[in-house]
């Protein structure tokens, strides 16, 4: 089902975490795609609700706390204030912004919990956890690492592998180690609280599978099946830890809410917020069956959005579900992986200190090259160019034009209108069908699509100069000059009205340089597809003023210095701190070594898996027999370069779906000191297909 014509709409923006400032990745994932459309809505009527607020739970807080000798609380605020400013100068609309140890969002949590509780939808169980004996606390999440038993990378985290992106319980690691310590964890009994995935697999079949198979994209609708596909199983909601929500039921003492329960109820609090704050009811927001519910995300939360929170809805009884998340791929930055602790990132406060007033240059160069379907580079030099040659050139240059001539002939007035020749018809004509093309668009969350689209309805103002020549007609003819700039006009102030959701502060410059602003002129979308005479003869505009600046060679290349230093500065790092040596593990008998069966093997054929992007899928010839493995390796290398390859390979391990594949074993590697995974090859050795390694 689909609610075409919403009384309201409900925007949630993926809380971000509190232990860092945000980058352009943030941005061109969630904030900048989530505050278009909500700019958008709201200029179609809509009631919208545009939610966001700082995460500031979880074990990535009082790490970095303690990593700096400071109290979580002190992270939280610093970076909470550092995040809720650059939100606000990019110009990211927010309607609430609120943050997760507010008192009414740990109340909303808490209840939530305890009526699920009530209602006997979790299951109680006691488990063995990981423990650190040294730190005297148990170990979950991000506080162990460990090899994965899926792909074999080193530095699985005990919720999530990086590498595969399989979803991990810390005590499925191989050799696991404390992130807090570096001892090897003993295992202790503790009791925790599981929300029973399994039983919500066929009410999510069909709901996502059966339901959205047609409008969710196929990135998100892909991990969806998969991990449907895969079966689901209970998914403890509840930790040892000592920063959090407490678990608000008897017997759990010492123990909080795991933060991805508590952060995307962290929506719903804020919401709660924003309505005491206007006098406002709650509810319709998140309960009315009109009420069109959205999650902006980025891909590596998609599972908690679309599986494990619809799923607490649907427990709790009286929510709506979300009608779409369109979340997005990850942006890199000059070819790497955006990276907080290696520094490569643009920050946005740093960006404003060095561009100021240039926020729309940024959120349009992320719009036109979002990371909507595949993972997407931002390079300074595209940055450059777009500002340049589209902003600049075709954007900034029309309105410049139209401004300076309406001032150079009729000082600023809005000429009367002629008769219409084809081409004006024509003109307006095509400016009336925009509104709608940028609609199809946005309605779609194709936001790069609308980006140019918009960029077109200033290609069509340029073409209509520059093939009525004012400058040209008026030494023979003012009144056909009057017609001109007047549909020129027009075209001006629909790109004032048009370029609202993307380009915020320009569309507030232009509006001023209309002034449309406090002039009783009717600026509505609605309007510019209806007739779009936006502009009555006789109005007067203020002085002409540059839009845009355009970006020198100079500015680009610090940028890019500056990236090298920090280049240079990591590796740098890399060569000081000795190479960091992996403890020699815990002795083993030669039984135990004995039981593990590896063999000789030859790789057959290899296929990339699809919607993945770090896993591959294997045919290899063990000499037993040919069969397949996933293996974690697709960003080292390409299916061509490794067939034909021989490798050594763990026959005996269990066998292990993955993304809906059963992989057969482990492909063994290791990694080079530059950190790309190489084979443990043997081909040195001329050994054949199926010989044992011992
Ligand atoms: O990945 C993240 O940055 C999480 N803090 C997102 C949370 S979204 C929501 F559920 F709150
Ligand atoms: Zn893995």
């Amino acid at each position: 089902m689909s609610l075409d014509n919403p009384s309201r709409i409900t925007i949630t923006a993926a809380l971000p975490y509190t232990n860092g400032p945000i980058h352009i990745g943030h941005l061109a994932g969630v904030y900048v795609p989530a505050d278009i459309y909500a700019r958008y809505q709201r200029l179609q009527g809509k009631d919208v609700a545009f939610i966001c607020g700082s995460d500031e739970h979880g074990v990535a807080i009082p790490m970095k706390a303690k990593k700096e000798g400071v109290s979580p609380k002190e992270i939280i605020d610093r970076y909470h204030g550092i995040i809720k400013q650059s939100f606000e100068d990019f110009g990211i609309s927010f309607d609430n912004y609120s943050r997760t140890s507010a008192e009414i969002h740990h109340r909303t949590a808490s209840e939530f919990f305890k009526k699920l509780h009530r209602q006997g939808d979790f299951i109680e169980e006691v488990t063995e956890q990981l423990y650190d004996e040294e730190a005297e606390q148990f170990l979950a999440d991000r506080f162990v690492v460990g090899t994965c038993p899926v792909c074999g990378h080193p530095e699985a985290y005990g919720d999530q592998c990086e590498n595969c992106g399989s979803s991990l319980n810390a005590t499925d690691l191989i050799h696991p180690k404390s992130t807090l310590t570096g001892a090897t964890p003993t295992l202790r009994s503790t009791k925790h609280w599981f929300l029973p995935l399994d039983q919500y697999q066929d009410f999510l079949k069909e709901w996502i599978l059966e339901g959205h198979k047609n409008d969710w994209k196929p990135n998100v609708y892909g991990q969806c099946k998969s991990w449907i596909d895969d079966g689901l199983k209970p998914r403890a909601v509840t930790r040892d830890l000592d920063w959090g929500i407490p678990v608000p039921v008897e017997g759990a003492e010492g123990k909080v809410l795991y933060v991805w329960f508590d952060a995307p109820i962290g929506y719903i609090s804020s919401t709660k917020e924003w309505a005491e704050r206007k006098g406002m009811h709650w509810e319709p927001y998140w309960k009315d069956q009109n009420t069109k519910l959205l999650h902006f995300i980025g891909k590596d939360n998609i599972v908690f959005h679309c599986i494990i929170f619809p799923s607490m809805l649907k427990a709790h009884g009286d929510y709506v579900l979300p009608e779409n998340v369109p979340a997005n791929e990850f942006l890199n930055l000059e070819g790497n992986k955006l990276s907080t602790s290696k520094n490569w990132a643009v920050w946005l406060h740093e960006y404003l200190q060095e561009f100021p007033d240039m926020q729309d240059v940024l959120r349009y160069t992320l719009t036109a090259n979002a990371p909507e379907t595949k993972d997407n580079d931002f390079t300074w030099r595209d940055f450059q160019a777009r500002n340049n040659n589209e902003l600049v050139a075709i954007f900034g240059n029309f309105i410049n034009r139209v401004t300076v001539l309406t001032h150079k002939y009729y000082n600023g007035e809005v000429p009367p209108l002629g008769n219409l020749t084809k081409v004006d018809e024509q003109a307006l004509g095509e400016l009336r069908g925009f509104p709608k093309k940028l609609s199809d668009s946005l309605e779609r969350y194709r936001f790069r699509e609308a980006s140019q689209e918009l960029l077109n309805v200033a290609r069509l103002g340029n073409k209509y100069l520059a093939d009525e020549e004012p400058w040209k007609v008026i030494k023979t003819d003012e009144d056909r000059t009057k017609t001109i700039m007047y549909i020129a006009l027009q075209i001006a102030s629909a790109l004032a009205v048009l370029s609202e959701p993307f380009l915020p502060f320009t569309s507030k410059k232009l509006k001023n340089i209309l002034a449309v602003t406090s002039s009783g002129v009717e600026t509505s979308w609605a309007e510019v597809a209806k007739k779009p005479m936006l502009l009555p003869s006789g109005h007067q505009i203020n002085k002409s003023e540059l839009l845009f600046r355009k970006i020198e060679d100079e500015e680009i290349e610090a940028q890019l210095a500056k990236l090298e230093a920090t280049k240079k500065l990591n590796a740098a790092e890399m060569e000081t701190t000795a190479p960091t040596m992996e403890p020699q593990k815990e002795t083993i008998t030669y039984e135990d070594f004995a039981k593990m069966d590896m063999r000789i093997g030859t790789i057959l054929e290899a296929e990339k898996m699809p919607k993945t992007d770090k896993l591959m899928v294997l045919k290899v010839d063990t000499g037993l027999d040919v069969r397949t493995i996933v293996s974690g390796i697709a960003q080292s290398f390409t299916p061509e370069e490794i067939v034909g390859k021989q490798v050594t390979v763990l026959v005996n391990l269990a066998p292990r779906k993955l993304r809906g594949v059963e992989s057969q074993g482990m492909i063994l590697m290791t990694e080079n000191t530059e950190g790309k995974l190489v084979f443990m090859n043997p081909d040195e050795a001329g050994a054949s297909n199926g010989a044992e390694i011992n």
